[in-house]
């Protein structure tokens, strides 16, 4: 696995696949059995992974207790993202869960915590909540930072505008947002405002759930049949995207997930790939072997491109290129 730097802002080495841990744990149903976990994550670090994607709502905190656990006497050697807003309780209090300081407070502590550890890489929150002013957010995880808690910080599931607005009063390091071949839509704003202040970009979801491996289409069962049936599925968009993927697949001889994994890896960020099983880690880390030729990536961009709509569309136009 290659390192690459996180965003144009640190000097930190980030392996070029990040190893969610939504699935690690079953406290809510449904996850990785338990002998699985921990081949799951000595897989990710045996192939020189040292990222890994973290949240106190995963499995209800069981999802940091193991990161935790793994890391352990070689903390050092991993970058750790964790993210707070939901709690790791089902039902939180209105004063434990949310953007504003004191649910900020008690769930880094808390984190900390289950992390075993004194302090977080890099740290978000999960969504914008829509109530807490921008200033609160920022000045509170901008002192996270002051105290040593937390060395970088980042957002997740924002609205450009409102991150462009954190973005240019504080220091910020890291955006999270969901990116794949059957969801484009932060090429709209989410991509360019990255861009321009420099972030490292992790895109979650990059199988969309599971659909983009085709298996679905060979009847077979999974999150999205399991544990998401409102999540994604295959549309007449969606079907055309599987298409080329199986097309391509038989090009590079690999599968059509490995592939999905393999577009978003051309692409200026980080894809956090999701394993409940040890067959799925074994697969997605086969996606770094794969080259896909120009051709083959424009083939893919233009399959899944979305409709940029006003004002891109207008400007495209009227703006003149020299
Ligand atoms: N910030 C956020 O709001 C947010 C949201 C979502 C995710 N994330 C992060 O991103 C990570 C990855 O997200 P994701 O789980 O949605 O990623 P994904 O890659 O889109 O989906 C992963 C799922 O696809 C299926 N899968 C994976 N490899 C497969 C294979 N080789 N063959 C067949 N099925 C396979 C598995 O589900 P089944 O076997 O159950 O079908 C697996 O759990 C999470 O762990 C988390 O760290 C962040």
């Amino acid at each position: 696995m290659k390192y690459k730097l996180f965003g144009t802002h640190t000097g930190l080495p980030a392996s070029e696949l990040v190893l969610g841990a939504a699935s690690l744990g079953g406290r809510r149903g449904y996850g990785a059995v338990a002998e699985d976990i921990p081949k799951i994550l000595s897989a990710y670090a045996d192939a020189c992974g040292n990222f890994i994607d973290v949240a106190d709502q995963y499995q209800l905190g069981e999802a940091e207790e193991i990161v935790g656990k793994f890391i352990g006497q070689q903390r050092g050697n991993f970058i750790i993202c964790t993210k707070y807003t939901r709690s790791s309780e089902v039902k939180p209090a209105p004063a434990n869960s949310g953007n504003h300081r004191k649910a900020m407070r008690q769930a880094v502590e808390a984190s900390l915590k289950r992390l075993k550890t004194d302090y977080i890489d890099i740290y978000m929150p999960h969504y914008d909540d829509g109530l807490t002013p921008l200033d609160e957010i920022a000045r509170g995880l901008e002192d996270l930072v002051k105290t040593g808690k937390v060395l970088y910080i980042g957002l997740a599931n924002f609205p450009a505008w409102k991150a462009t607005a954190i973005a240019s009063t504080i220091p910020l390091a890291a955006l999270q947002i969901e990116y794949n071949l059957a969801q484009r839509t932060a090429d709209r704003e989410l991509i360019s405002m990255a861009k321009h202040f420099g972030l490292g970009t992790m895109f979650y979801s990059p199988l969309a759930g599971g659909l983009l491996t085709g298996k679905y289409r060979k009847g077979s069962s999974g999150r999205l049949t399991n544990a998401s049936p409102q999540g994604y599925q295959e549309d007449a968009t969606t079907k055309a995207i599987i298409d080329q993927l199986e097309e391509i697949a038989i090009e590079v001889e690999a599968t059509p997930g490995q592939v999905a994994l393999a577009w978003t890896l051309t692409k200026d960020a980080f894809p956090i790939i999701g394993a409940r099983t040890l067959d799925h880690i074994k697969d997605s880390l086969k996606a770094l072997d794969i080259h896909l030729t120009t051709d083959q990536i424009t083939r893919l961009d233009n399959i899944s491109a979305v409709k940029m709509g006003y004002p891109h569309d207008l400007l495209k136009t009227v703006q003149t290129r020299y």
